[in-house]
């Protein structure tokens, strides 16, 4: 039998991402495992056919080159059925346009999660917002099947696909040059030196004459991290 917990498990960061089978509108997927080697964003949706979800997945759908570029794979899931999620997603390509945005495929694999196995999993059902349908939870997990964020939005309020994206960014470009980033860092903005260990080094790094380097204090140093950089770690 169920407990209350395996309801609203949810994942946290640093987590191994939960493992699931599943059927999709892309066919069968075996998740995380698949995707092992790709960034993965899996999120979820309240319901097809609703607008809030729409005008996110029309979104989403026109940034895929973007995605790809990132060596990022999009997966998403609700708890309707396969064929709900056909038709919806056959009705926005036929006959939604909006805000310059038709003719949207989305091409990759949204999950029928009937059963809401996945959507527990997840702690994408967050009873007291709505005990039917799933929260818009958003996961980035990276290629080793970590999970590296983790953002909830309630139902009435559509996602930031642009912070999405530079979350993966952001990721990526902590992980290939062992920085942090500053709050609403952008690709060619400074970038954040980690704090050393002992203070003798922290003295050395304050008095450095580094002209990429500047310190605002022994422990808060940033140096230029050009944006070419950045999109080197693209995939070509
Ligand atoms: C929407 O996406 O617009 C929506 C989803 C669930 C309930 C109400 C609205």
């Amino acid at each position: 039998m169920e407990t209350q917990d395996q309801v609203n498990v949810m994942p946290r960061i640093g987590d191994k991402a939960p493992s699931f089978t599943a059927k999709t509108t892309q066919g069968d997927i075996n998740f995380p495992e698949d995707y092992k080697g790709k960034w993965v964003i899996l999120f979820s949706h309240p319901a097809d056919f609703t607008p809030v979800c729409t005008s996110e997945f029309m979104t989403f759908a026109s940034m895929q080159k973007e995605f790809d570029e990132l060596n990022t794979q999009l997966v998403g899931l609700s708890v309707d059925g396969l064929y709900s999620h056909i038709a919806w997603l056959r009705t926005i390509k036929e006959k939604i346009e909006y805000k310059g945005m038709k003719n949207v495929e989305v091409t990759f694999p949204l999950i029928e999660d009937i059963t809401m196995n996945v959507a527990k999993k997840y702690g994408m059902i967050q009873p007291n917002e709505n005990t039917t349908q799933a929260v818009r939870a958003v996961f980035v997990i990276d290629p080793k099947g970590v999970v590296r964020t983790v953002l909830y939005y309630p139902i009435a309020m559509g996602r930031n696909f642009d912070e999405l994206k530079r979350i993966v960014v952001g990721l990526q470009t902590s992980d290939a040059y062992g920085v942090a980033l500053p709050a609403d860092w952008r690709p060619g903005d400074d970038v954040i030196v980690p704090t050393a260990g002992s203070c003798g080094v922290a003295q050395e790094r304050m008095e450095s004459t580094d002209e990429d380097q500047t310190c605002y204090d022994w422990f808060f140093c940033t140096r230029k991290l050009a944006k070419e950089k950045v999109e080197a770690l693209k995939v070509k």
